[in-house]
């Protein structure tokens, strides 16, 4: 693989490996826990143990390190293991400043994690630059943790300014990239200091495993921190879902330009629906983050977007139950389509607004998918 090819060319072909013994072009499934030692005492293959370097990690993670410009990625068992091991890698008293809305179980965790560790979390508006201001605190502050677009309203961060505050008071800046992905934005060339991703999402693609991933510019000391909760807390990624995530992986530029084209058309197409109150989506130019986002956001501004349903939570349960394509179903990312009333999974205490359907659009025929949402719509409203 040359030097100079572009990300698109590094993914499909996985950085171009070719397995050595075999010339093989897909890679092998390495599934072993544990490697011979040399006679004389070493571990010259680099491996020990899989909990700690299982090469079944080694392709995802250079593919990931190079699509995010990072220096070392590290994948994880989950979104959510990859987002708690950069918190658990604070000390006692450190000050967090994190968003009010972000993904919502990860906002949960954060919350009563930080009382029996002893954090201190602030949550603000990070779209609003003065109250990130407001809330960082100079050499007291040591990370400040934004998703964009965020979870379920989609709003926009701007990863730069807040990258400025952050490092301005002595903090480090997280990005959830999840919903962007490399193919559309990448923190670190904006200033960020981690980047996570739920790879259960558009990094695998195909709703068919778990897994979740971290990026880093440097290989600093907490970074060191965060390897190894990985390797003492053991949330590591098995091993054929490493090779099922490097597979998912080859195809994320495609998937992810044809869910935001599909998406931008969604979006445009609902705005004028009779039965939609509002459609909240960072590509429609009237939306509150689209200038930031048409700054960041690269080729498209992502297959997430919601719609606030006329007749309020009733309407929007019974326009999901009326689907006959979409997939009623959580989660995001992967190529079926799904269909969500968010404020049932989150409970009693979420900030989503109750009529708010989230749509995951995936790589079918954008025409159908209209014409489905549409239907249900009207069917919803009798
Ligand atoms: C934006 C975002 N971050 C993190 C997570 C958590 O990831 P996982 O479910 O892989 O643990 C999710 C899952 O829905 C998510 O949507």
């Amino acid at each position: 693989m040359t030097k100079d090819a572009k990300p698109a060319t590094l993914a499909a072909q996985a950085l171009g490996w070719v397995d050595e013994w075999t010339r093989a072009v897909a890679p092998q499934l390495h599934l072993s826990s544990t490697f011979l030692r040399d006679e004389d005492n070493q571990y010259r293959s680099g491996h020990n143990y899989a909990r700690a370097d299982n090469p079944a990690f080694d392709q995802p993670e250079a593919l990931l390190a190079a699509l995010e410009d990072g220096a070392e990625a590290m994948v994880f068992a989950s979104g959510m293991a990859a987002a708690t091991a950069v918190f658990q890698s604070l000390q006692p008293g450190e000050h967090v400043v994190a968003p009010k809305v972000m993904y919502w179980s990860l906002r949960s965790w954060v919350t009563s994690f930080a009382k029996t560790w002893g954090l201190a979390v602030d949550f603000a508006d990070m779209s609003d630059l003065d109250a990130v201001r407001a809330t960082v605190q100079r050499d007291r502050t040591k990370l400040v943790w934004v998703e964009t677009p965020g979870n379920p309203m989609w709003n926009i961060t701007d990863i730069a300014a807040v990258a400025e505050i952050a490092h301005g008071a002595g903090a480090r800046l997280a990005v959830d990239s999840t919903v962007a992905t490399p193919v559309l934005t990448r923190p670190i060339t904006l200033g960020a200091d981690i980047v996570m991703h739920s790879a259960t999402k558009y990094l695998n693609g195909h709703s068919d495993i778990v897994a979740g991933a971290l990026v880093t510019p440097t290989t600093d000391d907490f970074w060191e921190r965060i390897k190894q909760n990985r390797i003492q807390l053991g949330g590591i990624l098995g091993s054929f879902e490493s090779w099922l995530l490097l597979r998912g992986m080859r195809t994320l530029f495609p998937r992810v330009r044809t869910a935001c084209a599909s998406a931008q058309k969604i979006a445009e197409a609902f705005t004028s629906q009779a039965g939609v109150r509002e459609v909240l989506y960072p590509g429609l130019q009237n939306s509150r983050g689209h200038q930031i986002a048409a700054r960041q956001m690269e080729g498209g501004f992502g297959g997430m977007l919601s719609i606030r349903v006329k007749g309020g939570e009733q309407a929007a349960i019974a326009t999901a139950a009326k689907v006959r394509i979409w997939k009623r179903a959580t989660s995001l990312g992967g190529v079926e389509s799904l269909i969500e009333h968010r404020a049932s999974i989150e409970g009693p205490d979420t900030p989503c607004p109750p009529d708010l359907l989230r749509l995951s659009v995936g790589i079918e025929d954008t025409g159908d998918l209209i014409a489905d949402l549409s239907q249900a719509l009207d069917q919803a409203r009798g």
